[in-house]
């Protein structure tokens, strides 16, 4: 069932996913108080995930120190739970799954993405990226960069799936995101969401 505003929207896939018996990921901001979440889905993603994903080795205090180091940046941070989205008296939100930090330097924005091994080719990345886009084309970003591994399949093939620019240097691939591609993509993807759960109430009285 899709519902919410922009930054909280609904991935639906059929799939029984760990923890929790329900049928999707729940989509959020994050702010200072998921530290401890955010924290805890980087350091489930293995040595390599890691190493493509900040293009260097960061053990778990800098991991942390990066985290912390979040909330002061200007930008939309995204995350995919697992759960609840918000925390209750009575229980904690996520797991975050999946993570998109999009920080604004300038008039562009800086990408790291990162999804949980188990979910990935399932259409998060790009579902929060696009969310992203949606979120940051009314504040005038034209533009996303991302630098990763020359070997990354993974991301370089999302970025050829999104019509991104990747470039090639001799130690690093530098991938950029047009704002307003991925923000049509996104609405054309909500409007399709409404119309199938307008059409799956019961008609008449
Ligand atoms: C890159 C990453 C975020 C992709 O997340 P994802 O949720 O699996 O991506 P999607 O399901 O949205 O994939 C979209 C498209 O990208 C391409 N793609 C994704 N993974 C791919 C792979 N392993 N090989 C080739 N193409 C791939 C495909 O075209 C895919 O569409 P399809 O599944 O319909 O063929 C994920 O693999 C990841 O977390 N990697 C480790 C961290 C990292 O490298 N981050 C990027 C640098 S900041």
């Amino acid at each position: 069932m899709p519902y919410g505003l922009p930054n909280m929207s609904f991935i639906g896939y059929p799939l029984a996913v760990p923890c929790r018996g329900h049928s999707g990921l729940g989509l959020r901001q994050v702010t200072r108080a998921d530290t401890d979440a955010v924290v805890e889905h980087f350091l489930a993603l293995d040595p390599v995930d890691r190493w493509m994903r900040f293009c260097a080795t960061l053990n778990p205090e800098a991991i942390r120190r990066h985290v912390e180091g979040l909330w002061d940046r200007d930008g939309v941070i995204l995350a995919a739970c697992d759960g609840p989205l918000f925390a209750g008296p009575l229980h904690k939100a996520g797991p975050i799954r999946a993570l998109a930090e999009l920080l604004i330097v300038g008039e562009e924005a800086e990408l790291g993405i990162s999804v949980d091994p188990s979910l990935r080719r399932r259409g998060i990345g790009t579902y929060l990226l696009q969310t992203g886009a949606s979120l940051l084309e009314p504040r005038g970003i034209r533009t996303i960069r991302a630098t990763t591994m020359p070997d990354n399949s993974s991301f370089i093939g999302m970025a050829h799936a999104l019509d991104g620019t990747v470039n090639y240097t001799p130690d690093l691939v530098e991938v950029s995101f047009d704002v307003a591609t991925l923000a049509a993509a996104y609405r054309r993807r909500r409007a399709a969401e409404m119309l199938r759960f307008a059409g799956s109430y019961p008609q008449g009285a």
